[in-house]
């Protein structure tokens, strides 16, 4: 889209170079092209929000949203690859921090470095220092945080809940669990809804029962390579992920992540494990936190956090760059941050923000942020090279049709050998 516009707008100056009447409108036109995988109704809606601030303050640039569908960045960062690889950068993008950022876009000299912003608008200061750590290569800062997520929660809708007797008292055991989703099985409701079209959905669950069985410093070992792949505890935390997807929907390949989302709004499902941008969906949809809708740490991982978090890049030799700067300023801003986390349903990256700006459960998710065991999400690109993520994304693609434990954790392994999960 950006490089047939951009192809049109160089056409149309070079046709009107050639005639001796520059067409000064084209070749003037101020743009900036933001490539993102914001397309679901929460998403789409949070993100025009900064796309209104930014216009208020930088009159007459166009905005091109050069937004992917599908969620988790699946067939968005393969697009973003293609065009890296032909020289033809968006000017700023989507990224997690960590691997992704790091070894995907810094190691290949794909974006500049925005250090210079981050001490000029103070972002040392504001920004915790480990958020910070994670786009940092020697010594430069790469990408402009504008929000996290917490993927290890467990939605609900609570109306369902109630109907048929269930309590959830602060935290949920994987054996309340599946009490819970025998009883709502018995009374028609699918327990789980899930939408994984996009495979990364389900490896979600996944990667969030194997933080609930190992717990934090397990996760560490894993992902540091002290731990194996097959040790007894992956095997255990495959197996009970294997008992989850007994509960789920039938059509849960046909569904993405919002279609499951939807699913428990609409109150044919009880539960879906998904990170928090599931709160923008529930909040978009108009239901009310506490009320409607609750939440829970996904079983076994209360007091850890699993971080995702949103960054933006400045592009390499993308030719908006002023614009890029702009925006990145924009989106580092505590006036930008309160106005988009809360529809987006992230905490700030910052933390001087106003917090009663933000519902129940974004004050939940920054007290947990401020106190838990924080790790990095695998299936969200930051805790392993791209290509153990695609490897594991494989494996659990086999595992959901044949639930095969031994088959999984050998993939794993085999993964971690073949491209290493240590930075
Ligand atoms: C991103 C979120 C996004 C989610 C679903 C994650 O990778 O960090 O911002 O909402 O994918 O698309």
């Amino acid at each position: 889209m950006k490089t047939l516009l951009r192809s049109s707008i160089l056409g149309a100056a070079l046709a009107a170079l050639i005639q001796g009447c520059p067409d000064a409108d084209a070749a003037n036109r101020k743009t900036l092209e933001v490539f993102s995988w914001w397309t679901s109704g929460s998403e789409a809606a949070a993100l025009d929000v900064l796309f209104r601030m930014y216009k208020e303050k930088n009159h007459g640039v166009e905005i091109i949203n050069a937004a992917v569908t599908g969620g988790g960045g699946s067939a968005a960062r393969p697009i973003l690859q293609t065009r890296l690889a032909e020289g033809n950068p968006p000017d700023t993008w989507q990224t997690h921090p960590g691997y992704e950022l790091l070894a995907r876009y810094v190691a290949l000299e794909a974006c500049d470095p925005v250090t210079d912003l981050y001490e000029s608008e103070g972002w040392n200061k504001v920004v915790p220092k480990s958020l910070i750590d994670e786009v940092t290569k020697s010594g430069d800062m790469y990408a402009v945080l504008v929000g996290v997520h917490r993927g290890n929660v467990l939605w609900y809708n609570k109306k369902v809940l109630e109907k048929n007797q269930i309590k959830i008292d602060g935290t949920l055991t994987f054996d309340q669990f599946f009490a819970a989703a025998e009883k709502l099985k018995a009374a028609g409701i699918v327990p789980l809804a899930v939408g994984d079209s996009g495979i990364w959905a389900t490896a979600e669950i996944f990667e969030n029962t194997l933080l609930g069985v190992l717990g934090p410093q397990g996760w560490h070992d894993l992902f540091s390579g002290k731990l194996a792949f097959d040790d007894p505890k992956v095997k255990q935390a495959a197996q009970t992920y294997g008992r989850l997807l007994d509960y789920q929907n039938p059509d849960h390949s046909a569904l993405s992540w919002d279609g499951a989302v939807r699913a428990v709004i609409g109150a044919k499902a009880a539960f879906t494990c998904m990170g928090d941008w599931t709160y923008g969906e529930m909040i978009k949809a108009g239901l009310k936190e506490n009320q409607d809708f609750g939440w829970v740490d996904h079983p076994g991982t209360q007091g850890s956090f699993i971080v995702v978090a949103d960054g933006f890049t400045l592009g390499k030799g993308a030719p908006d760059t002023a614009e890029a700067v702009a925006w990145l300023r924009l989106i580092g801003s505590k006036q930008a941050q309160e106005a988009f986390d809360p529809l987006k349903g992230a905490i700030p990256a910052r933390t001087d923000v106003d917090k009663s700006k933000f519902g129940d459960y974004l004050q939940w998710s920054m007290a947990s942020f401020a106190k838990a065991n924080l790790v990095p999400s695998c299936v969200h690109g930051e805790a392993a090279p791209a290509a153990f993520q695609q490897a594991m994304n494989d494996a659990i693609s086999l595992f959901v049709a044949d639930k095969d434990v031994d088959h999984l954790t050998a993939a794993l392994v085999q993964a971690a050998k073949d491209y290493g999960v240590q930075r």
